[in-house]
């Protein structure tokens, strides 16, 4: 069992100016994260919420990248306008903000293009035979 309904993570990871995968605290203020400790407390929502710094979570592409366990739930470009809004849609109301999401088929591919849907899925292949 879960020690948190909702467990956050936002990454605060930086790099270098220029860095070809970008990063989602360019600033190194941590505003994001301390904005997520804030809200969560504010509310009243801990123990059983936590919001953590994190480093890189290999999103950068879409970051600000922020990961809700244990649902698993992928949000990026978040913003500090956003934060109120998550925790009151997600953390409380339990729904998916889609205007925030990373699809499942982004995952992972650094920035690049969907997936197929599945691994096993031939249809969408050519075959050169
Ligand atoms: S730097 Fe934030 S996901 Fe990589």
């Amino acid at each position: 069992m879960s020690a948190f309904t909702h467990h956050i993570f936002i990454c605060s990871n930086q790099r270098s100016p220029g860095h070809a995968r970008g990063c989602c605290d360019p600033a190194g203020t941590e505003a994001l994260r301390n904005a997520f400790k804030a809200e969560v407390k504010r509310r009243g929502l801990t123990p059983l919420v936590r919001a953590n710094n994190a480093g890189c979570l290999d999103q950068c592409e879409f970051g600000p990248t922020v990961v809700i366990y244990p649902q698993g739930i992928w949000y990026g470009n978040v913003q500090l306008c956003d934060v109120a809004r998550i925790i009151d849609e997600t953390i409380i109301g339990g729904r998916i903000l889609e205007d925030l999401l990373i699809a499942d088929a982004l995952l992972n591919t650094k920035g690049g293009t969907i997936r197929p849907s599945s691994p096993v899925d031939s249809s969408a292949e050519t075959d050169t035979t």
